[in-house]
C-alpha cells in the first residue's frame, strides 16, 4: 500500500444514510478486520478505554430497534445552526451540511418552537432497521486517562477507535453509518438494559454496517482548504507558506 491509496480512502469514505440489505451479512472475516483496526487504534496512556459490543443477532437487533427516541430540543435548535440553505451556501462556507437533509420546520428560525413542540418519538428501526451488524462502543466512566479533565484524552481515543474502524470498513467496501442517537439517555439506558452491560459502562457511539439496498443520493460534500485551517509558526499566519 502507498500512500496515495491511504488518501484516497480516507477522502472516499462517507456516512451512508440509506437502508443496508438485511439479507448480505457481514462475513466474520471482514467483522474481524474491522475489530483488528479498533484494536491497533491509538489511545491515551495506551489504555485502550473500549469494548466493543458485535450485534447481529436478528431478534437482539430487532428488540433495538423498538426502541423509541425523540429528537432532543438541543439537536434541533443547534442543528440549525449548522445548516447551509442551498449548495452555493454551503460551497461557500465549506463546512456545515445542507438543511434540505432535515424536515422543513426545522429549517426555518420561525417554525424551531413548533418543530422542537411537535417532535414525537420515533423507534430506532427507523434509522437501522434491516442493518445486519450493529457495532456499539463502550467505556468504563469510572476511568479516565491520567490528569485528563472531562477524559477529553479518553474522548479523543474513543474518536481514533472510530476512525481506525471506519478506515478499514471502507477499505472493504463495508458501509458505515455513525450513531449518536446511542449515546443519548433514552436509548443508552434500552440498549444497556437490552444487552446487559454494567451500568458503569457508557454508550460512546454505535456504528451500523451494511451493504446499502441502494445506492445513496449525490450529496455535496465540502471541506475547508488547507489554507483556512493551517497557521504556520504563529496563529493567523494562514496557510503552509
Ligand atoms: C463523533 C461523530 C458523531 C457522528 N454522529 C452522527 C450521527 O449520529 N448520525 C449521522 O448520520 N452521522 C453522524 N456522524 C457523521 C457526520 O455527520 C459526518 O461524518 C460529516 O457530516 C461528514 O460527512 P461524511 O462522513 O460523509 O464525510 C458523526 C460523525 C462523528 C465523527
Amino acid at each position: 500500500m502507498v500512500m496515495a491509496d491511504i488518501l484516497e480512502i480516507i477522502q472516499q469514505r462517507r456516512s451512508m444514510r440509506v437502508p443496508f440489505s438485511p439479507n448480505r451479512p457481514m462475513s466474520k472475516e471482514n467483522l474481524r478486520k474491522i475489530l483488528e483496526a479498533a484494536r491497533w487504534a491509538p489511545t491515551a496512556h495506551n489504555m485502550q478505554n473500549f469494548e466493543v459490543l458485535v450485534v447481529d443477532d436478528k431478534g437482539i437487533l430487532e428488540k433495538i430497534g423498538n426502541i423509541k427516541s425523540r429528537v432532543s430540543e438541543a439537536f434541533i435548535r443547534e442543528n440549525y445552526q449548522q445548516l447551509s440553505f442551498s449548495e452555493e451556501e454551503l460551497l461557500q462556507k465549506k463546512v456545515g451540511i445542507l438543511g434540505t437533509n432535515f424536515p422543513p420546520d426545522w429549517r426555518d428560525p420561525a417554525k424551531l418552537d413548533k418543530a422542537v413542540r411537535e417532535c414525537s418519538p420515533s423507534p430506532l428501526n427507523q434509522r437501522i432497521g434491516g442493518s445486519p451488524v450493529l457495532l456499539i462502543v463502550i467505556y468504563d466512566s469510572r476511568k479516565r486517562a491520567p490528569a485528563s479533565e472531562g477524559d477529553v484524552l479518553g474522548f479523543i481515543s474513543l474518536g481514533c477507535v472510530m476512525q481506525n474502524m471506519w478506515l478499514m470498513a471502507q477499505s472493504l467496501g463495508i458501509s458505515v453509518h455513525i450513531l449518536s442517537v446511542f449515546s443519548g439517555e433514552t436509548v443508552e439506558k434500552e440498549v444497556k438494559r437490552i444487552l446487559k452491560v454494567p451500568e458503569y459502562m457508557k454508550i460512546a457511539f454505535a456504528i451500523r454496517l451494511g451493504y446499502p439496498v441502494s445506492k445513496q443520493a449525490r450529496h455535496l460534500r465540502v471541506r475547508r482548504d488547507i489554507e483556512m485551517f493551517t497557521h504556520h509558526n504563529g496563529y493567523g499566519k494562514k496557510g503552509l507558506r
